[in-house]
């Protein structure tokens, strides 16, 4: 099973025999197709109108924002195909859609652009494509949606794909044509050869185009209405994850592949709810907690550890959660624990306060890493001498930053960390406004081996992650249903597990 690779093309061994007669005899006899899209897509209208903020920003230019192509895994099998999220975010199509598949908004004469976008319609059944072709065809991939199809679906002008390069092109001597290049390497060099072959200067195209993809990026800084209930979809969805997690964990104790039971659980959810994972889940159990990104997930989960759990479901529409729970394995945290634990939670309460309009982005991270660093000071962890104080000194302190040196917070939306192309003073030093979600995810990370640390705090790694909306007047955390006290994550464990 697959599309025919270059390879495989050359070894030629799997290769199948296509007579006129099959041709003729497989074209026949297909009912009519039922319509597949009834009526716009409720991300239609939000999409429409992020593009006329777009539109507005680059009169008279031409704006190409590609959704990339199908991405070999091995030989002929591709991975799940994900567009890039520029396109995402200006058309509103998600989960599997559409490769190849790209937006122009075309500058009209007076003012405004035409969103058209060009992709890969459904072909004919007199097509060798419709039988023959394993990565696109219908008899291997299922039908593609039509022209009129898309049209209605997204509210737009829909092409073929292969007028595409010459559309874009054709006056590039003349009008502005910006490319989000990012999204589709193999297809931007053919329109940079083609809007230079058309006249277009080449000194500058980088930037030009740079410029575009940095303008969408900070567009997606604060979350229309729609992104924002679907955060809230991805948000329940892996609450409900993280419940079946936590059903699973007796089977999980005592299996020497216990962390991939989590994650196979949570997986299950997320592909069942949603699209599937944000990003590879984190099962970390004791000492594995303590590696940021433990995503092997290949260690066993063992009665009186921690297992700290950071996943999240990302829906249809891509959007996805990012939340963190350290649970005690048998339900009761340990005195050192819930130590460790209620100073994590200490410092997170901090950070969530200080989520609110008018503050900047950074002053979370102040706010929590504070409280983090006034817990190591109270442990004697700093060394001798070293006030809180001197410890946040930037130029010349931050030893509290040994037991946790990633960043409080990040802004999340498509991406699990949002928003990438905006600058330091976009981001980090940029105030807070109503519709920004972020994460405020402080942690304590003591190492098994860390001989700095308590030997009652070693081997413990404790993180709690939330995803908060900041709100007019302060914030909303989207995932407070979720129990995060170390009570409340006892009373949970309990009653999830049904004693
Ligand atoms: N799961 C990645 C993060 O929390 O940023
Ligand atoms: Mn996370
Ligand atoms: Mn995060």
């Amino acid at each position: 099973m697959g599309w025919v690779s270059e390879e495989q093309k050359q070894a030629d061994n799997r290769a199948r025999a296509t007579t006129d007669e099959l041709r003729a005899f497989i074209r026949e006899d297909w009912a009519p197709r039922r319509p597949t899209v009834t009526g716009p897509s409720p991300a239609a209208a939000p999409a429409a109108a992020r593009r006329a903020v777009l539109s507005a920003a680059y009169p008279k230019q031409r704006l190409v924002v590609p959704a990339g192509g199908l991405k070999v895994r091995s030989n002929d099998t591709d991975y799940v195909f994900r567009p890039h999220t520029a396109f995402a975010y200006l058309t509103g199509l998600g989960a599997d859609r559409e490769p190849d598949a790209v937006l122009v908004l075309e500058p009209l004469e007076d003012g405004g652009h035409e969103a058209v976008l060009y992709f890969r319609p459904l072909a004919d059944r007199d097509s060798d494509e419709f039988f023959a072709d394993a990565r696109y065809g219908e008899f291997w991939v299922g039908a593609r949606p039509t022209l009129e199809d898309v049209e209605l679906e997204l509210g737009l002008t829909a092409r073929h794909v292969d007028g595409l390069v010459d559309a874009v092109a054709k006056d590039a001597g003349e009008v502005t044509v910006r490319v989000v290049r990012d999204a589709d390497h193999e297809l931007t060099a053919r329109l940079d050869a083609a809007r230079v072959a058309n006249g277009a200067a080449e000194e500058g195209l980088q930037e030009s185009d740079d410029a575009l993809a940095h303008e969408v990026s900070l567009m997606r800084l604060c979350k229309d209405d729609y992104e924002v209930e679907q955060m809230r979809e991805a948000v329940a969805a892996t609450h409900e994850g993280f419940e079946a997690m936590i059903a699973a964990l007796p089977d999980a104790v005592g299996d020497p592949r216990g962390e991939r039971w989590l994650e196979g659980t949570f997986g299950l959810t997320a592909r069942h709810r949603g699209n599937g994972v944000g990003y590879d889940s984190i099962c970390a159990a004791g000492d594995h907690a303590n590696t940021l990104h433990w995503i092997k997930n290949t260690g066993e989960v063992t009665a009186g550890e921690l297992v700290l759990i950071d996943a999240g479901v990302e829906v249809d529409s891509l959007y996805t959660a990012d939340i963190t729970r350290t649970l005690p394995v048998d339900g009761t945290y340990t005195d050192a624990q819930r130590e460790v634990y209620d100073a994590v939670y200490a410092a997170q309460q901090a950070g969530i306060a200080a989520v609110k309009p008018g503050n900047k982005f950074s002053d979370v991270h102040a706010a929590a890493i504070r409280v983090i660093a006034e817990h190591l000071h109270a442990w004697g962890l700093l060394p001798e001498g070293v006030s809180v104080e001197d410890s946040l000194d930037k130029e010349h302190g931050q030893y509290h930053r040994r037991w946790m040196v990633h960043g409080t917070s990040h802004h999340l939306g498509l991406d699990v960390h949002d928003c990438a192309l905006a600058t330091r003073e976009e981001y980090m030093d940029a105030e807070l406004r109503p519709g920004m979600v972020l994460t405020v995810e402080p942690g304590l990370y003591f190492k098994s081996d860390d001989l700095k640390a308590p030997e009652r705090f070693r081997g413990i790694g404790v993180r709690i992650e939330d995803d908060v909306l900041v709100t007019e007047d302060g914030c909303e955390n989207l995932s407070d249903a979720m129990p995060r006290s170390s009570e409340d994550v006892e009373a949970w464990v309990r009653r999830v597990q049904g004693r």
